[in-house]
């Protein structure tokens, strides 16, 4: 049996036959409709959430399967102290996978310990968002044709962002990629992640203004800076609109270059770009239902010929 915890859980052969399983699912839907009949996934998510949970779960639909869980912890017997591992147990009588979302950093991995069916860490706290990162990734291999030789700009809550940090663990391992993270000082990516860059050799720069280097880049991937991870909120008010990409600064990027965004977006990213077609972040989100889909039938190890 096999989890889902980080992006490095699949190899990058893997990833290629997942991202080639998505493709197929989104021109051949017809063959794919009854895939999972009378198969269940759980999305348990102790946190808020639209597209993964949703997608998750539109996923199995579209799959044959059905669909069962709870949106949030209130709503679950972790009001009452249930652990996690218990909650696991539970589950794992009732569905035959489980997509997981947690605040506390390392949470799925303890319920896939315990778990007699696949978990997917659909999000743990600042840490990893993997099914996020197989959604950015099959989407610039869709769009760009590739998954090397590009400069990726990060640009905004590059702490406590988890879809940051599981994208560039996952773009490591691509040829010729530069990273430029754009961040105010609070805000800069986790040493953590900065030493696995350098022990690996790979450029990166660390910057503040998202106007004099959005010329560089071949991808630009926004995030919003994630409230409910700061510790108090004046700090928030603060730092929550340094950066606004808006059409003046979208004249100084590349004409090619893309804007990826997980969503929500609040003001990141103002309303007059969603109609650049340099803008794709609503596309991102169709593919991470196809990705989700491929993924569920990869951790179910069902093939449709
Ligand atoms: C992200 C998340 O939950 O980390 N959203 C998502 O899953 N697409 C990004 C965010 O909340 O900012």
């Amino acid at each position: 049996m096999r989890h889902l915890m980080r992006p490095l859980d699949f190899s990058v052969e893997e990833l290629n036959a997942l991202f080639d399983l998505a493709k197929d699912i989104e021109f051949n839907r017809a063959k794919y409709a009854h895939a999972c009949d009378g198969k269940i996934l759980a999305t348990c998510f102790y946190e808020p959430s639209t597209r993964t949970r949703l997608s998750f779960e539109s996923a199995m639909l579209s799959l044959g399967g059905q669909v069962l869980g709870f949106a949030s912890a209130s709503s679950s017997s972790a009001a009452k102290g249930e652990s996690v591992s218990d909650t696991i147990r539970t589950v794992s009588c009732f569905a035959d996978i489980c997509a997981m979302r947690h605040p506390k950093e390392g949470a799925p991995m303890v319920a896939a310990a315990k778990s007699k069916i696949p978990v997917i860490n659909a999000g743990d706290g600042g840490h990893q968002h993997p099914t996020q990162t197989l959604t950015d990734l099959l989407t610039i291999r869709s769009l760009k044709g590739r998954l090397d030789n590009f400069t990726i700009g990060f640009c905004g809550d590059l702490k406590f962002g988890r879809t940051v940090h599981s994208l560039i663990h996952a773009l490591v391992r691509y040829e010729n990629i530069n990273f430029v993270f754009i961040s105010p000082d609070e805000l800069k990516v986790p040493d953590y992640i900065i030493d696995e860059l350098k022990e690996h050799n790979i450029p990166y720069e660390e910057v503040i203004s998202l106007e004099e280097h959005i010329g560089e880049l071949d991808l630009l991937y926004m995030t919003r800076v994630q409230r409910e991870r700061f510790f108090n909120e004046e700090d928030y008010v603060r730092l929550k609109d340094f950066y606004i990409l808006d059409k003046k600064k979208m004249e100084k990027a590349k004409e090619d270059m893309l804007v990826l965004h997980p969503l929500p977006r609040v003001n990141e990213i103002s309303v007059e770009i969603d109609d650049d077609p340099r803008a794709v972040y609503f596309d991102q989100v169709q593919y991470g239902k196809y990705v989700r889909m491929a993924l569920i039938l990869t951790l179910l190890d069902i093939k449709v010929d």
